[in-house]
């Protein structure tokens, strides 16, 4: 049976707005699953600066620019793209809905997005893949000692790059999880270990690994590890002009700029304060994808007005897999492209492109 025939949940789904499908995300969960999700690490700063950083930009008005009909394709390491939105690499997706990755690459594939596959989720890259080859195209690996062969393995099953994770040497201090004595089955985790699906290769128990933080790689060892990657590498994590310079210097063909969605460093600078700065560092041509915080489509056009070539979204993309799987996500897409598409005409942006700086201005 192929993979698109294995959903028996609707395609569709009338959710009106993000915030319905936020709140039928938080009934469907368990309340410690919830916390896991909504989480941020320590007094979860990061967290609610990542949401403040795009309430101080405002988005200029262009009235009678004769913009009726915006295009919102554009490309990403030369991967089509109908919206500039990619859905993000999370782990434990079987604990927010069953059908998981799989689910979320259809949805991606159907509107034309991309989805960044986990190493640490509940189905295989292969599965994923397979589900939806047209979106399942970017592969997550966390650098450590096996990342070399999970490039080998992605690129033998087809990804056409490799996103690596820098800023998760071990899991940041998430204080939700440990007032809840949060200790999720493992397997929910590990669709990329040993044995499950049929995936052959990583040894290391990542959760485990991730708890105590062990093998973790420097600067060095990642160049060595890169120069056998044979795929483009996105570096994932990159929050400062020096880390985006230095893995620009080691290899890395595009960046993420990302706090984790405030999962690691608290207090971090929010992603979007820190976009401008790393664009005039790394020059025009370097893709950027930026993530942490994207919850509208107004989020989408500033974190494109201010450098980002396409977004990432983590939770957003999470609430639609949990309020209705593959059709909860879909709508999440299609809101926030919409709602990004309006502005486009009110502002007067014909392009993905023709959206910078000059649209928009800090609030006073
Ligand atoms: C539940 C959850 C699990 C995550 N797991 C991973 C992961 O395994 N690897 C990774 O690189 N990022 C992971 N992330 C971070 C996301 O890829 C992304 O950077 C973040 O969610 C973006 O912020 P947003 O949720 O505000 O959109 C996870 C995020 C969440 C919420």
């Amino acid at each position: 049976m192929t993979a698109q025939l294995d959903s028996f949940y609707p395609t569709r789904v009338d959710f009106g707005t993000l915030d319905e499908i936020h709140r039928a995300a938080a009934a469907a969960l368990p309340a410690e699953v919830l916390d896991f999700v909504e989480g941020g690490a320590g007094k979860e700063i990061t967290l609610r600066e990542n949401r403040a950083a795009f309430d101080r930009w405002r988005i200029l008005p262009a009235p009678m620019s004769g913009v009726g009909a915006p295009s919102t394709r554009t490309e990403f390491l030369g991967m089509p793209l109908a919206t500039p939105i990619l859905t993000a690499p999370f782990g434990g997706d079987a604990l927010f809905h069953a059908e998981g990755h799989p689910a979320v690459a259809r949805a991606a594939q159907a509107r034309g997005a991309l989805s960044v596959v986990p190493e640490a989720g509940s189905f295989s890259y292969q599965r994923v893949r397979a589900a939806a080859p047209e979106a399942a195209r970017i592969a997550q690996v966390h650098p450590f000692g096996h990342a070399a062969m999970v490039a080998e393995r992605a690129a033998r099953l087809g990804y056409e790059a490799l996103c690596v994770t820098l800023d998760c040497p071990v899991g940041g201090f998430r204080t939700r999880n440990m007032a809840n004595r949060f200790d999720p089955d493992q397997r929910h985790f590990a669709g990329n270990l040993t044995g499950a699906d049929g995936a052959p290769g990583v040894a290391e128990v990542f959760g485990q690994l991730l708890k105590r933080g062990g093998m973790v790689w420097d600067w060095a060892e990642l160049a060595i590890a890169a120069t056998g990657f044979g795929l483009p590498w996105i570096a994932k994590g990159v929050l400062t002009p020096a880390t985006a310079e230095r893995a620009l210097a080691i290899g890395a063909s595009a960046l993420v700029v990302s706090n984790h969605g405030g999962r690691q460093v608290d207090p971090a600078p929010a992603s979007l304060d820190m976009l401008p700065a790393i664009r005039a560092a790394v020059g025009p041509e370097v893709p950027i994808l930026l993530d942490s915080g994207i919850r509208t489509g107004s989020d989408v056009f500033l974190a494109l007005a201010l450098g980002a070539d396409a977004v990432i979204i983590g939770r957003a993309a999470i609430y639609g897999l949990a309020a209705a799987g593959q059709a909860g996500v879909d709508r999440v897409l299609e809101l926030l492209t919409e709602e990004l598409r309006t502005l486009m005409i009110l502002a007067g942006t014909p392009s993905i492109a023709a959206i910078d700086r000059s649209r928009i201005q800090r609030a006073a």
